[in-house]
C-alpha cells in the first residue's frame, strides 16, 4: 500500500519541469474540487475561490488510502486553506500538505496555475 504514496512528491514552482494543461477553469466546480489524471497519478485540484487561489494535491488520503480528497471540503484553519478529508476529516494543509488535525505525513502538493482559461498542473516528471 504504502508504495502507491511514493508516486506523490511534493513539486515546487522552480523544480517543475511539465505544465500539465488539466481542464477549462470551468470544469472546476466554484470552492470545490474535482480530480484530474496525470500519468498513473490521481491529483485533487481545488478552484478556492472564495481565495481567488488554486491548489492541487494527490487524490489518495494517507489515513485508509482512498482516492477521495477532491471530494472534501475546503476551508481555512488559523488562515491556512486547507481540505477536509470526506471520510473522517483528516484535514491537510493546501499550502503545503501538512496534516493540520494529526501526526500523519503530509500530503503532496502541487503548483497550479492559470492560463487562458485553463488550469495547469506543474509536475517534475
Ligand atoms: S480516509 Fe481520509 S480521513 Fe480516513
Amino acid at each position: 500500500m504504502e508504495e502507491i504514496l511514493e508516486k506523490y512528491k511534493t513539486t515546487k514552482e522552480e523544480d517543475v519541469k511539465v505544465w500539465f494543461k488539466a481542464a477549462s477553469v470551468n470544469d472546476f466546480p466554484i470552492d470545490g474540487g474535482a480530480c484530474v489524471k496525470y500519468k498513473d497519478k490521481q491529483i485533487a485540484v481545488f478552484n478556492f475561490a472564495r481565495l481567488n487561489r488554486w491548489y492541487a494535491c494527490q487524490n489518495i488520503c494517507p489515513h485508509k488510502m482512498e482516492m477521495v480528497l477532491s471530494r472534501g471540503m475546503i476551508g481555512d484553519h488559523k488562515g491556512i486553506p486547507k481540505v477536509a478529508c470526506p471520510l473522517h476529516k483528516k484535514t491537510f494543509s493546501l499550502e503545503n500538505g501538512e496534516n493540520l488535525n494529526g501526526d500523519m505525513d503530509a500530503i503532496a502538493t502541487y503548483p497550479v496555475k492559470i492560463e487562458a482559461e485553463n488550469v495547469y498542473i506543474g509536475f517534475s516528471d
